[in-house]
C-alpha cells in the first residue's frame, strides 16, 4: 500500500476526516475530505457531527479554531511548528493596551491570531467576511488586527474609521507580491484578469481586477469567462484553480510566492500524526469559551 491508500485506511479505521486550507501541498489536498478558506474550514469543523478525529492541515490557528468550535473531538496538527506569523503579531497585552485608548471601540480579530487573542475580541472575521463584519457594527470606530493590509481593505469598503492592531502587522508570503511583476505579466497576456488576496498590498489590490478570499478567488475563477488569470495569493491554490478550471490558463503573480508554513504539512506527517494520534490541539477552557463566543457571533453575520 502507498501512503496515500494507507492514510486513506486509517481514517477509516479511526473515524477521521481530513480538513486542508487552500495552500497545502497538492498531495495533500488530494487525500482530503474537504479543501477551503478559513471560514469554510471553520464551518466544517463546527458542523462536523460524525467524526471523532480531524486532522487539520494547515497552520496553527486554523487548527485552534477548529479545537475550539469541537472540544469533544480530537483536533490533530500533522506538525505543530506549523504556524502564521502574522498570528504571532499580535498579542493580548497589546490589545489590552489599545483599547484602554480606544474603550467605546469594538475589538474585531481575523482569524489569523492566537486563541488567547480571540478570547479578547468582540468578534472575529476572515477575510471573506471582514466588510460584512464591520459594516454589522454599531461602531464607527473599531480596533482591527492584526493584518494592517486587511484592515486598510476593510476601511476602504466600509468608511469606517479602523485602527490597526498592531499598527503594522502584516504576512511575509502576500509582501511579496509586486505591482511590477503584475505589470510585466499584464504586457505578456493582456486579456489576464487580476485577482488578488486582501494580504496584499493597496497597490497590488488597486491594480486587480477582483479581490477576495482563497476560496472567492476559486470561486471567482470557474464563473468567470475571463480564460487567463494573474493570481496575487500564495502558491498552493494554483493546484485547484488548474484542477478546477483544465481549459483557463493561470500565472502566479510571483513565483517565490510561498508560506513555508503551510507546506510543513506533508503526507508522512499527516500519516503520522492520524497513526499516533499526536499533535493534539489544545486549548484551555477558560479560553475557548470566551473565544468560540467570538467565532460564534462571526458566524451569525449574513455574507
Ligand atoms: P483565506 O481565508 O482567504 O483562505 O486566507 C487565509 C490565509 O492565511 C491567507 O494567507
Ligand atoms: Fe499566515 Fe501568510 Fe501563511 Fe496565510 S500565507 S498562513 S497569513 S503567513
Amino acid at each position: 500500500m502507498d501512503l496515500t491508500q494507507k492514510i486513506q485506511q486509517l481514517k477509516k479505521e479511526k473515524n477521521a476526516i481530513i480538513l486542508a486550507h487552500n495552500y497545502q501541498r497538492p498531495e495533500v489536498q488530494e487525500i482530503a475530505d474537504y479543501i477551503g478558506d478559513s471560514i469554510e474550514l471553520s464551518r466544517k469543523a463546527a458542523e462536523e457531527k460524525d467524526a471523532k478525529i480531524l486532522v487539520f492541515c494547515a497552520v496553527d490557528f486554523m487548527a485552534e479554531s477548529a479545537a475550539i468550535l469541537n472540544p469533544n473531538k480530537k483536533v490533530l496538527l500533522p506538525c505543530l511548528g506549523a504556524r502564521c506569523p502574522m498570528a504571532q503579531m499580535l498579542t493580548v497585552e497589546e490589545i489590552k493596551r489599545v483599547k484602554k485608548q480606544y474603550p467605546k471601540a469594538p475589538v474585531v480579530l481575523y482569524v489569523n491570531t492566537l486563541a488567547s487573542c480571540k478570547a479578547e475580541a468582540d468578534i472575529c472575521c476572515t477575510s471573506a467576511n471582514a466588510v460584512e463584519v464591520v459594516k454589522s457594527l454599531n461602531a464607527d470606530t473599531v480596533l482591527f488586527g492584526p493584518d494592517s493590509n486587511l484592515a486598510n481593505y476593510v476601511a476602504e469598503k466600509t468608511g469606517k474609521r479602523i485602527i490597526p492592531i498592531p499598527q503594522n502587522g502584516f504576512c511575509p508570503t502576500h509582501l511579496l507580491f509586486q505591482p511590477e511583476d503584475v505589470k510585466v505579466l499584464k504586457m505578456q497576456h493582456p486579456n489576464a484578469v487580476v485577482m488578488v488576496h486582501p494580504e496584499c498590498s493597496a497597490e497590488m489590490r488597486q491594480n486587480a481586477d477582483f479581490v477576495g478570499s482563497t476560496s472567492k478567488m476559486c470561486r471567482f475563477a470557474k464563473e468567470s469567462k475571463a480564460k487567463e488569470f494573474i493570481v496575487g495569493t500564495e502558491e498552493g491554490i494554483m493546484h485547484r484553480l488548474r484542477k478546477e478550471n483544465p481549459e483557463k490558463e493561470f500565472y502566479l503573480a510571483y513565483e517565490g510566492a510561498v508560506c513555508p508554513n503551510m507546506k510543513l504539512t506533508t503526507l508522512d506527517r499527516v500519516y503520522a500524526a492520524l497513526k499516533e494520534e499526536k499533535n493534539v490541539v489544545e486549548v484551555p477552557k477558560a479560553v475557548t469559551k470566551k473565544a468560540k463566543a467570538s467565532l460564534d457571533r462571526m458566524f451569525a453575520v449574513k455574507s
